[in-house]
């Protein structure tokens, strides 16, 4: 028979098909399995047949792949997985990038898209074809370990980012040269675990979940992406890889997903030994096959349990066949069959890390940092300026910098015998390198770190006013580290730990300027030094170049445009702040607290000012198929050229189910000369103002809407107007 799989003129739908029909049940389950490269890798590539590894790079992955596409029966090529979360971190050399919570900040699709296709690159030029980004769960608790990775708490801005960095790691076309497969992830629901406990049970009704969590991910899926990795949490009782109504009713059918599913990591084995929904093993890769999980993440198990209920009758073939179809088309559409695409390494040395991909993480931190902060403009430094203090744990630390999943020397065992953990880190221009640099000779610049981010038994706070004594202005770089981001670090506390506090409350009593550069992977409660510093500047994970963004901020080399993409508390008690709260709450604060988050969501200042006027409709009367156009004149009131993100809200005034009192649909950057005013337009659908009513149908309601123009998401920043949906 023909081997129509093997030859180019056939579609990538008849070639996988072919090549399914030729596959023995061993063949398609072993293409199921995703497992981690480094236990084993030939014994699962010759005798399981293995679909594809994680967490190997580089020469290993070529020589696997060539195993594979060369030494098998049928010569399926492998899919290699990574964690390329803010550039391809884990890689000697590398570009990194700010977090993702850093790169919300800039909410610019260009910058998002730009930075994941430089990803991409560098990812493919070492043999991998697949990241598991971007993260598309919403940041609302900030507890939850995991907030550094996504793009803050609004759904309608996380999908809009999201769908950017599908298409900078997609492509085109997925065998474009430098396309690789995106992995949106953790559907659904994951950030929402109650108390921030990573992993527990997400307490979200189905209409919560279509109205706020789905949404990013439906604006994946229109984007193209290729996977789309399940969750670990629960959702009602039924964790995500268990949930057949949410991987292959909504997922599946509803959106039209054509990609694959993947489990997050042993979450088959986990319906078992942790959320105790299965009683063994078997029961566990039953229930996951059955709910359309299509790739199952090291669950090295999986494979001979799965072999044997479809030998056994217990789980239908057909399930199978539709999973590996759908892992093969992708390796079809990758040009893995055809091209191999194994990486040109002469090439590699003058890509990745390369000076174009540098000045590209440069720019991104430029656009993820947040002014918050800047009384009687002490900011930018000016040449009356002598002598600079830079004080601090967080000025000259590299793990702190780059935030979680870089190279860092984070305590997962497994990842710490990684061969690319050993990674240099000259290349990594830390903030007090930046200021240095900058500040040459014109600038004296001195340093001590004060304190530790955690550890109160450190205590150099005396040398640290010593060295500030005689200086004109102290930079205080503070906020958490590694150890309080990321999975397994949930806190209870959002406070600066350590003596952090108290080091910049002697810096204060000093009477010197105090600028706060704040080095964090989430929001933290620091009313304190909102009172009484001179300036703050949030500089999130800033990536490689974050010294010397922060530096040419400091110094007015760039006038600050970052918005905040999530809301700061000023208490833990009070979460959640998000601003789209709905309303009804009586008193409408705490007893003992006032409900007004320390900053607000969208907020975010510069080096010059903004002033909103004439907001005016197209039309105050719309149907349902309409655009909304609203037209506002947005004036730089300052000297200084500046870029704003001009931010749209709108109301639902009276619903059929309680609607947030607020909700981003829409927003725009304006470049401004000083003195300068544009008119600039946004459109907003009338069709994204749909509601989910308690029958879980969508429609947009007739009635009135307010609409609010902005620089943030405080009502007195907003200019206001109301038009009717007909
Ligand atoms: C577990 C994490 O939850 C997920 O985000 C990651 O992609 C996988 N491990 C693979 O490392």
């Amino acid at each position: 028979m023909t081997e129509i799989y093997k030859i180019q003129s056939y579609s990538y739908e008849d070639r996988a098909q072919d090549l399914l029909n030729r596959m023995t049940i061993e063949e398609k389950v072993g293409q199921m399995c995703q497992v981690d490269g480094r236990k084993e890798p030939e014994l699962w590539i010759k005798d399981k047949n293995v679909g594809s590894f994680l967490h190997i790079v580089g020469e290993e992955a070529i020589r696997l792949q060539k195993i594979s596409s060369e030494e098998t029966r049928l010569g399926i090529p492998l899919i290699f997985g990574i964690d390329a979360i803010h550039g391809h971190a884990f890689y000697n050399d590398a570009t990194v990038f700010p977090s993702q919570l850093g790169l919300s900040s800039s909410w610019n699709t260009d910058l998002l898209q730009e930075v994941a296709h430089i990803t991409a690159k560098e990812v493919i030029l070492t043999g991998l074809h697949w990241t598991f980004s971007p993260v598309l769960c919403l940041g609302r608790d900030m507890r939850w370990g995991r907030v550094d990775e996504t793009f803050g708490e609004d759904p309608y801005l996380a999908g809009v980012l999201g769908a950017a960095m599908v298409k900078g790691y997609q492509g085109e076309k997925l065998s474009d040269p430098y396309s690789i497969l995106s992995c949106p992830k953790h559907f659904a629901a994951y950030g929402e675990t109650q108390g921030g406990r990573d992993s527990t049970e997400s307490d979200v009704s189905p209409r919560k979940l279509k109205t706020v969590f789905l949404p990013p991910f439906k604006a994946a899926v229109d984007a193209g992406c290729a996977t789309i990795m399940a969750g670990y949490n629960s959702i009602d009782g039924l964790p995500c890889s268990a949930n057949k109504w949410l991987l292959t009713d909504i997922l599946k059918n509803q959106f039209n997903f054509k990609g694959f599913v993947v489990t997050d990591w042993n979450n088959t084995g986990n319906l078992y030994s942790l959320q105790k929904i299965a009683p063994s093993l078997k029961k566990s890769c039953e229930i996951v096959i059955n709910a359309g999980n299509d790739m199952i993440m090291t669950t090295p198990e999986f494979y001979d349990n799965a072999v044997e209920l479809v030998k056994k009758g217990i789980i239908s073939e057909k399930l199978i066949d539709q999973a590996c179809l759908r892992i093969l088309l992708m390796k079809f559409k990758l040009g893995l069959f055809d091209e191999k695409r194994y990486p040109d390494c002469s090439n590699s040395n003058s890509i990745i890390g390369c000076d174009q991909h540098k000045n590209a993480s440069y720019k991104s931190a430029l656009e993820s940092i947040v002014l918050l902060k800047n009384e009687e403009n002490v900011l930018p430094i000016t040449n009356k300026i002598k002598k600079i203090a830079v004080v601090g744990p967080n000025a000259d630390d590299v793990v702190a910098q780059l935030g979680d999943w870089s190279f860092g020397p984070r305590d997962f065992p497994e990842r710490s015998t990684l061969e690319y953990n050993k990674y240099d880190t000259t290349s990594i221009v830390t903030i007090l390198e930046g200021i240095k640099k900058r500040a040459g000779s014109e600038f004296e610049v001195v340093y001590e770190k004060g304190c530790d981010v955690i550890d109160e038994s450190i205590n150099n706070i005396d040398a640290a006013l010593k060295i500030s004594s005689d200086c004109d202005i102290i930079i205080a770089v503070v906020g958490d580290t590694i150890v309080l981001n990321g999975e397994t670090r949930d806190r209870a506390s959002l406070d600066l730990l350590g003596r952090q506090e108290e080091l910049l409350k002697e810096l204060k009593n000093t009477g010197k300027p105090l600028i706060v550069v704040l080095i964090n992977g989430k929001p933290l409660t620091i009313p304190w030094v909102k009172d009484n510093a001179h300036a703050i500047i949030e500089a999130w994970n800033p990536g490689m170049e974050g010294g010397n963004a922060v530096a040419s901020i400091l110094f007015g080399d760039y006038n600050p445009c970052g918005k905040l993409s999530i809301s700061f508390p000023r208490h833990v008690g009070q979460q959640p702040v998000y601003y789209n709260q709905y309303p009804g709450w009586h008193g409408g604060k705490y007893a003992d607290l006032t409900s007004e988050p320390l900053f607000h969501f969208g907020y975010g200042i510069s080096y010059t000012s903004y002033e909103y006027s004439n907001l005016k409709l197209a039309s105050y009367e719309l149907d349902t198929d309409d655009e909304l156009l609203l037209t506002i004149d947005v004036k730089n009131t300052g000297t200084v050229k500046g870029t704003e993100i001009v931010q749209v809200y709108i109301n639902d005034i009276y619903s059929c189910v309680t609607t947030p009192i607020k909700e981003l649909k829409g927003f725009a950057r304006v470049e401004l000369n000083g003195g300068e005013t544009k008119n600039v337009q946004i459109k907003i659908p009338i069709s994204s103002l749909a509601l989910i009513d308690s029958n879980l149908n969508s429609f947009v309601e007739p009635g009135e809407f307010e609409v609010m123009v902005g620089g943030s998401s405080k009502d007195e920043d907003l200019i206001k107007a109301v038009f009717k949906v007909l």
